[in-house]
């Protein structure tokens, strides 16, 4: 079967662990070759892969693509202009930038969340967003313009968390609203480039950053109960979503929150 993202290259932030990881191999193994940028090259330990030992672009290269990890901080914008320059010249070019890397600093009601909270959760997941789109944008505007098709894609990874209020994150989800409401805005600015922005909102999954709420009885249980499919998400589900927006199949979508939840948001 032809690969779904031949030729393609991407950028993919907070690669190293959950999420990115599983788009960054996810797109690998279609084709594509992945500049991966996260703060560092290897997995969180906490992380559920089975192989965490192994690092994101050591995989992709041992099954025989093409990567390369550039360490990376989304909150600052020399990292994230450098990690965008470093694509465009070690491949070429930049066609897929996946917006990924994320924080949450735990379970509180504003009257406990800390103002280093929530600067520190909006500058990591809504700035840096912010600063990914704006130095992938303007790197696609560089290339060529194509008469059909799309000249690129920006997928943000936002969450649930920004479409509807989660108990006890206030921080995390004003950032996934401020992303929710950049990938629309950004989706209307640059459709006649033939420019892709979207978001993609999963719901709760077995990653590192979970691994907390799931090692807690009550919390691992509320967790499951409000997630109608019989089981929680996986890095695999989300990462499935990412291949059909980076792919040739979602020409005509753009500006549009998917979600992946397992049913959380239709109740
Ligand atoms: N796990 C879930 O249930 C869930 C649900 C909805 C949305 N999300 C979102 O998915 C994304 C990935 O989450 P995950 O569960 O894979 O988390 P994770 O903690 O397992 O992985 C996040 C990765 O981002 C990296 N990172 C953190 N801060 C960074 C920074 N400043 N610069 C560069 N890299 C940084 C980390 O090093 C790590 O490798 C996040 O945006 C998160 O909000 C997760």
């Amino acid at each position: 079967m032809a690969k779904r993202l031949e030729g393609k290259v991407a950028l993919v932030t907070g690669s190293s662990s959950g999420n990115g990881r599983a788009i960054a191999l996810a797109f690998a193994r279609e084709g594509a070759a992945v500049l991966c940028a996260d703060l560092t090259k290897s997995a969180r330990p906490e992380g559920y892969e089975p192989d965490v030992a192994l690092d994101t672009d050591d995989l992709i290269m041992r099954g025989g693509g093409s990567a390369e990890f550039v360490a990376t901080d989304m909150r600052r914008s020399t990292d994230v202009r450098a990690a965008v320059e470093r694509a465009a010249t070690k491949f070429g070019r930049l066609d897929i930038m996946v917006n990924n890397a994320g924080v949450i600093t735990g379970l509180q009601t504003i009257v406990e969340e800390s103002e280093e909270q929530y600067d520190f959760t909006m500058d990591v997941n809504a700035k840096g967003v912010w600063l990914g789109c704006k130095f992938a944008i303007t790197q696609m505007l560089k290339q060529e313009s194509p008469n059909e098709g799309s000249r690129g894609r920006v997928i943000n990874v936002a969450s649930i968390a920004g479409l509807v209020g989660i108990a006890a994150e206030p921080a995390y989800c004003a950032s996934k609203g401020a992303v929710a409401s950049l990938t629309r805005q950004l989706a209307l600015d640059f459709a006649p480039q033939r420019i892709n922005v979207n978001a993609i909102c999963p719901g709760f999954l077995v990653t590192a950053m979970v691994r907390p709420f799931l090692q807690s009885k009550t919390i691992n249980r509320k967790l499951h109960e409000t997630t109608p499919w019989p089981r929680i998400g996986s890095p695999d589900d989300v990462a499935k979503c990412a291949v059909f927006l980076a792919s040739d199949d979602s020409e005509w979508v753009t500006g549009s929150m998917i979600v992946v939840d397992g049913g959380y948001t239709a109740g």
